[in-house]
């Protein structure tokens, strides 16, 4: 029997007018597995996550979410598939609490998890105070709750790092990486900063001027001239 995929996404494309944003772009991603999608300044990457998501017009491509093919699904209908999203900017209501946040997700997620989820992500001791009064590291926390309160199989994350501290950023990742392990959860994971990418990611697709300039695994990415070449240059130089 052929392997199944939690992920698996075929022909991926969005064209703004006459501009291909994203061409053709094809991924599979395994049960458990975080993989990294990186590439330069508008190489396609938050588009790929708004087209797996159904967000905009006319998504093109096929997306199966646990061996069901959800590509006629809304925005909404995936969520309730199994695909759960963070943003690249903080999505938080600055003058709820914490607890309030958490618990109006999953109340809307029709789950009774909210303890649990700010237990897992180290938010208890702060679960009372507003948004706005803690740290920026840990409201992207906070962000990450909010998209893990559904149990989602899949969890597409966008810089979730960005604008953290070293410190900061490595402890989110390691919240990641035992959640992903523990829940058997599939993650993609857009990432600048590649201290994170390589710390949690087991494989990684690059991306370039919208289409896939290479997959595999970290050390092999990390090695390979032409991803050098189009993205690493300047970080590992
Ligand atoms: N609504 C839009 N209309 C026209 N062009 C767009 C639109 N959204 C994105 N683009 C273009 O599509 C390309 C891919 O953008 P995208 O935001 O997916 O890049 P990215 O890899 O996420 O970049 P970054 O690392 O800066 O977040 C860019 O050239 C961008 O300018
Ligand atoms: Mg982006």
């Amino acid at each position: 029997m052929s392997e199944t995929y939690m992920l698996e996404a075929t022909g991926l494309t969005r064209r703004y007018g006459g501009f291909t944003a994203l061409n053709n772009v094809s991924f599979r991603l395994k049960k458990g597995e975080i993989r990294g999608l990186i590439g330069s300044n508008g190489a396609g990457k938050s588009t790929c996550m708004d087209v797996l998501t159904g967000r905009g017009r006319n998504p093109q491509g096929v997306v199966k979410l646990d061996g069901q093919d959800i590509s006629g699904f809304s925005e909404r209908e995936r969520r309730i598939a199994g695909l759960s999203r963070s943003f690249q900017k903080t999505n938080i209501f600055p003058e709820l609490t914490i607890r309030q946040q958490v618990e109006l997700a999953a109340r809307r997620a029709e789950m009774n998890n909210s303890e649990e989820i700010l237990e897992e992500l180290s938010l208890s001791a702060i679960a009372d105070r507003p948004a706005s009064d803690v740290s920026y590291g840990d409201q992207r926390r906070v962000d990450l709750a909010l998209a893990l309160v559904g149990r989602p199989k899949v969890l597409l994350l966008d810089e979730p790092a960005a604008g953290l501290t070293i410190e900061e950023s490595l402890s989110l990742a390691r919240h990641l990486r035992s959640l992903a392990e523990r829940w058997q959860l599939t993650v993609l994971l857009v990432e600048h900063d590649m201290e994170v990418i390589f710390a949690i990611c087991d494989r990684l697709t690059v991306l370039h001027l919208g289409e896939v300039l290479t997959e595999g695994l970290p050390d092999e990415v990390r090695s390979n001239p032409e991803v050098i070449r189009a993205y690493l240059g300047s970080t590992f130089a």
